[in-house]
C-alpha cells in the first residue's frame, strides 16, 4: 500500500527520502516519486516501477532541496504510470497521499468549474488543487490546508510542502497511519517508524483526525476540531530491527526459516513451560467472563482466525463467529453485550479490520487484538492487546506472522478453556507441551527442502491447483492455496475435503495437482476416503501427513512425511510445508517473490 515520507533537513534530502522509501517497499507499490523545495520553488522526479528507476532519474537530474516529500504508490485511481505517480503538484503546493478520497469526483467537478486543470486520473490531485486554490484566495498554507481537509471524505495520510516555504511541512491523517519523527534540528514524517528508523527513534503517532505543522524545530499538532493538542513522544524499537535478507535469497525465505525462533519467543511469552501452564496474566482479559467471541480479519490473518474458531469451540467450548472484515464492517450484525471481538492483524493497520473493530466497539464488545506491530492503530484502539513476537515481516506474503498468530490463539484457547472449566490441569499440561514441541518440528521440516523443491517444480507447470483439508486443516488448505496464488500467480483453491463431491470434484483430472493436508488426527480416515475419491478419477495427489505412508500406499503420487505432531498443534506445523511449496514454485516461475504484482503488505484502503 502507498508509503509516505517527508523530511525537513539540513542537507539535500533526496537521498534520505529514497532510503526511507526503500524501507517502505515491503508495503507493495508500482511507482515512486519525490519532490523538494529548491531555491523557493518545487521540483519533482517520478518513475513507474521500482525505486531503482527513480534513482536513475535522480542521478541524471538530481534534486538538491533540503525540504522534501516522497511516495511509493500502490495504484487505486488511475494506472500505475509516471503521470499518476506522486507527489502531485498544483501551483505552489505539492502533496503525497496514502488512502482514498471518496468524494473526489464532486471535488474535481467543482475545481474544474473554477478553472483548475487536471493532469492525472488520481483522487489525490484534488487535494493539491484544493489547497492551491485556497492559497490563491489569500489564505496562509496552514489555513489553506485546514479548510481543504474539512472538505475531504474518505481516508488519508498526507504530507504537503509549499513553494517559497523552505521551513514548513504539513502532515495530516484520517484513517491511514502517519508518524512524526523528531531529529536534531530536523523533522520527519513517515507512514511508519520503520521508514524513519535511519534518522530517529523519537516518534509521535498522530491520532485519527490530527494534523500537524512541522518546522525544523518541532511540530504543532491539532486535533480534528482544530484544538492544539499534545501527543506522546515514544521511543520506537524499529531502529533496532534488522531489515535485511541475511543469507537468504528472499525475505520470504528468511521469514519462513525464522519461524522456529519467533514461535519460541511468542510461545514463551504466553506459556510457562516449566509448569506446563498458560501464563494467564499475559492476556489482560477476564478469561472466565467471556461468553462469546466474534473474530474478524483479512487475508492470511483471517485464516488464522478460522483455525482459532475450531480451537476455541472445541477446546474452550465457547461460541465463535467469524467473518472477513470487509464484509463484517457493513453487515450491521447485532451483537449481544458481554461478547469479545477479536481482531487478528500483522500490520495492525488494515483499513477493513480497523473499521470492523470500531463497529464492534459501538456494539459494546470488549475489543481484543492479536497484532505484530504494537504501536499500530488496531493495537492502540484495543482494550486488550495480545502481541505476536514475529519481528518485522517484510515479504508481502505472510508466513511467520501467520504461525505466530496461530500460536497466540492456541494459547488463548487453552487459557479460556481452563478458565471456563472445560480443560483440566492435565489437559492444559498436555496441550502446552504439544505447543512447546512445535519449533522443533518446524526445524526438522526446514532441514531438508529437497522434496518441496521437487514437487514445486511440478506445480510450476500447473494451471490450477487444489488444496484439501478437514477440521483445523481446512484453513491450512485455504492458506496454502492463497500463498500459492499470491506469489506464483497460479490459480489455486482451498476446499474442505468433505465438500469435494459438491462441486470441485468436477475439476479433477491429471492436469490438476491436489495437495491434501492430512495430519494423523481423528479426521484422518475421512480425509483418506476423499483422497481415494480423487485418485479414482485420475487425480494426482500429494499428501502432507505424519501418518504411516504405507497406509496411504500407492494411492498418492507424493507423500511428504512430516514429524509426528499432537493433533492440537498440527495447524502450526502444517502451515510450513504449504509455505515452502508456494515459495519454491514461485522461485521456479521467476516471479517477484517478496513483492508480488498488485499486492500490498499493509492494506490501508478499503
Ligand atoms: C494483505 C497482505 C496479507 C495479509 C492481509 C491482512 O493482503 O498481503 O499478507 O494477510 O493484508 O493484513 P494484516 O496486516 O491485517 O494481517
Amino acid at each position: 500500500m502507498c508509503g509516505i515520507v517527508g523530511i525537513l533537513g539540513n542537507e539535500a534530502v533526496a537521498g534520505p527520502l529514497v532510503e526511507a522509501l526503500r524501507r517502505l517497499e515491503y508495503r507493495g507499490y508500482d511507482s515512486a516519486g519525490i519532490a523538494t523545495v529548491e531555491n523557493g520553488s518545487l521540483d519533482r522526479r517520478r518513475a513507474e516501477g521500482k525505486l531503482v528507476k527513480l534513482e536513475n532519474c535522480l542521478s541524471e537530474a538530481p534534486l538538491v532541496g533540503h525540504t522534501g516529500i516522497g511516495h511509493t504508490r500502490w495504484a487505486t485511481h488511475g494506472a500505475p504510470n509516471e503521470i499518476n505517480a506522486h507527489p502531485h503538484v498544483s501551483g505552489d503546493v505539492s502533496v503525497v497521499h496514502n488512502g482514498i478520497i471518496e468524494n473526489f469526483r464532486e471535488l474535481r467537478e467543482d475545481l474544474e468549474k473554477s478553472g483548475m486543470e487536471f493532469s492525472t486520473q488520481t483522487d489525490t490531485e484534488v487535494i493539491a488543487h484544493l489547497i492551491a486554490r485556497t492559497l490563491k484566495g489569500g489564505a496562509t498554507p496552514e489555513e489553506a490546508v485546514e479548510q481543504s481537509l474539512s472538505k475531504l471524505e474518505g481516508a488519508f495520510a498526507l504530507a504537503i510542502i509549499f513553494a517559497g516555504h523552505d521551513d514548513l511541512m504539513i502532515a495530516a491523517r484520517k484513517g491511514s497511519p502517519l508518524a512524526i519523527g523528531y531529529g536534531d534540528g530536523e523533522m520527519y514524517v513517515g507512514s511508519d517508524a520503520i521508514a524513519l528508523a535511519p534518522f530517529t527513534d523519537t516518534i509521535t503517532y498522530l491520532d485519527d483526525g490530527d494534523w500537524a505543522v512541522l518546522k525544523r524545530d518541532g511540530a504543532v499538532i491539532r486535533d480534528r476540531a482544530g484544538r492544539q493538542v499534545e501527543r506522546a513522544k515514544v521511543k520506537s524499537v524499529a531502529s533496532a530491527l534488522m531489515v535485511d535478507k541475511g543469507n537468504h535469497r528472499h525475505f520470504m525465505a528468511k521469514e519462513i526459516h525464522e519461524q522456529p525462533e519467533v514461535l519460541s519467543h511468542t510461545l514463551a511469552h504466553y506459556l510457562d513451560f516449566s509448569e506446563g501452564r498458560v501464563d494467564r496474566s499475559r492476556f489482560d482479559l477476564d478469561l472466565g467472563a467471556i461468553e462469546r467471541i466474534t473474530i474478524s480479519a483479512c487475508g492470511t490473518a483471517y485464516y488464522a482466525g478460522l483455525v482459532g474458531k475450531y480451537w476455541l469451540e472445541r477446546w474452550a467450548r465457547i461460541p465463535v463467529e467469524i467473518d472477513i472484515a470487509s464484509e463484517m464492517r457493513y453487515r450491521e450484525a447485532p451483537m449481544e453485550k458481554g461478547g469479545m471481538a477479536l481482531f487478528v492483524s500483522q500490520s495492525g493497520e488494515t483499513a477493513d479490520t480497523l473499521a470492523t473493530l470500531r463497529y464492534c466497539k459501538e456494539e459494546g464488545q470488549h475489543i481484543a487484538s492479536i497484532v505484530n506491530v504494537r504501536e499500530s492503530s488496531i493495537a492502540r484502539e484495543s482494550a486488550s492487546v495480545l502481541p505476536t513476537l514475529a519481528g518485522p515481516e517484510i515479504g508481502v506474503a505472510s508466513t511467520k506472522a501467520f504461525t505466530c498468530q496461530l500460536a497466540v490463539i492456541a494459547c488463548l484457547a487453552i487459557a479460556i478453556g481452563r478458565a471456563r472449566g472445560h480443560i483440566s490441569e492435565e489437559t492444559e499440561n498436555e496441550l502446552v507441551m504439544a505447543l512447546a514441541k512445535v519449533p522443533g518440528h518446524i526445524s526438522t521440516i526446514l532441514r531438508d527442502e529437497s522434496i518441496f523443491e521437487k514437487i514445486s517444480h511440478d506445480l510450476s507447470h500447473a494451471r490450477d491447483v487444489l488444496y484439501l483439508g478437514r477440521g483445523v486443516s481446512y484453513p491450512i488448505a485455504l492458506e496454502g492455496a492463497l500463498k500459492l496464488k499470491e506469489i506464483s500467480y497460479i490459480h489455486a483453491e482451498g476446499y474442505a475435503a468433505g465438500e469435494l463431491k459438491h462441486g470441485p470434484i468436477a475439476l479433477i483430472d491429471e492436469d490438476v495437482p491436489i495437495i491434501v493436508v492430512a495430519p494423523d488426527d481423528d479426521l484422518f480416515e475421512k480425509t483418506l476416503s476423499n483422497i481415494q475419491e480423487v485418485v479414482a478419477r485420475g487425480g494426482r495427489v500429494t499428501v502432507l501427513t505424519d501418518h504411516d505412508p504405507d497406509r496411504i500406499g500407492a494411492d498418492a503420487e507424493n507423500i511428504i512425511s512430516l514429524p509426528t505432531v499432537h493433533p492440537f498443534a498440527t495447524p502450526l506445523v502444517y502451515a510450513v510445508p504449504v509455505q515452502l511449496l508456494a515459495y519454491h514454485t514461485a522461485v521456479f516461475m521467476g516471479t517477484d517473490v517478496d513483492q508480488p504484482r498488485n499486492l500490498a503488505k499493509s492494506v490501508t484502503v478499503e
